[in-house]
């Protein structure tokens, strides 16, 4: 298991980057908003000084653990019981910090069909998922996935930011570059073999019917091995036994080199989404007010990926840009 390093922002940094949020809050900002205003962007200094402190994810690690960003801000309400039961103004000031932090890293999206095309994303249990493979999910773990597998523009950063987690419910991670795969193994994956469809947490039901076009699940990258992987949402194009072989192999190599992660409130995880597969512990929900509440947000920040992978359709699942709620914040 690696050291798990906190990197904590520098004091004098939370106070500047605090009140730049406070100030954006009060002038109206939400985290849907804050990035579609120019006047609401960072100061490129403080950006930049940002941008320096939080780090990009190390080809070796794969993420990073970052603690401050939520420094100062007033303790959000109860946590919710669904995602759509947050209100934006409720957390504005965890969303706002997020959002510029994450602007930082690279292009920030979200998805039209999932959590109403939020930019910034809630991950809370809630009632009914409890076994589903989402991340409203509790009783059962949150298998190893990439996020947004499916999808040949997925993240290249997936931001996960802690805001209450009483029971210290792990995420846990797991790096390509650190599972014990047979060369042979890693030949097989290069094959692209298999499909990634839309996980439950979408809002597609015609996925299955779409035209089935190859994946590979590895590939070498600018930063060594990369990886795309969600076996729960996987459909196999291929009975070769050698291939099947080697997948089951990939998910014994990530169960042994996975690790957890503890997240506190105000802590940022940086997961490189190429590199690193990631997954929850599971946990007993408690649904009244206190549960483990974190933020999401994806970022771009293109490397290379298959040349194939731009014949995908990606299930026409459309990105919504980081200045789409620019008219939503009246200007
Ligand atoms: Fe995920």
């Amino acid at each position: 298991m690696p050291e798990i390093v906190v990197h904590s922002l520098p004091q004098p940094l939370r106070q500047a980057f605090s009140e730049a949020v406070a100030s954006r809050v009060a002038a109206g900002a939400l985290g849907d908003t804050v990035l579609g205003r120019p006047e609401w962007q960072l100061p490129e200094r403080l950006a930049g000084e940002l941008r320096e402190a939080l780090g990009m994810p190390s080809p070796v690690r794969g993420f990073r653990v970052v603690r401050g960003l939520f420094d100062a801000l007033p303790a959000p309400g109860p946590t919710p019981a669904h995602w759509s039961a947050a209100d934006p103004h409720d957390s504005a000031g965890h969303d706002v910090a997020l959002a510029l932090a994450a602007r930082t890293l690279g292009r920030v999206f979200g998805w039209t069909d999932q959590q109403d095309g939020r930019i910034v994303h809630n991950i809370l249990p809630s009632p009914g998922y409890e076994e589903m493979q989402v991340g409203a999910s509790s009783t059962v773990p949150l298998a190893w996935h990439t996020e947004d597998g499916f999808h040949p523009e997925r993240a290249d950063l997936l931001l996960l930011a802690c805001v209450r987690n009483p029971d210290d419910v792990g995420t846990r991670l797991a790096g390509i570059r650190d599972a014990r795969l047979p060369e042979g193994a890693v030949a097989q994956l290069r094959r692209p073999l298999l499909v990634i469809e839309p996980d439950d947490s979408y809002e597609d039901e015609d996925a299955e019917r779409e035209e089935r076009i190859g994946m590979a699940t590895v590939w070498d990258g600018e930063g060594g091995l990369c990886v795309r992987y969600d076996p729960s949402y996987t459909r196999r194009l291929t009975e070769d036994g050698e291939f099947a072989e080697a997948y089951a192999r990939l998910s014994e190599a990530f169960e042994e080199c996975g690790f957890v992660v503890p997240l506190e409130p105000g802590d940022l995880l940086v997961v490189d989404n190429d590199a690193v597969v990631h997954g929850r512990v599971a946990f007993r929900a408690r649904y009244d007010g206190n549960d483990r509440w974190l933020k999401r947000v994806l970022v771009r920040a293109p490397r290379v990926r298959p040349g194939r992978e731009r014949r995908e359709h990606g299930y026409h699942q459309q990105q919504v840009a980081q200045e789409r709620h620019l008219l939503a914040a009246g200007t």
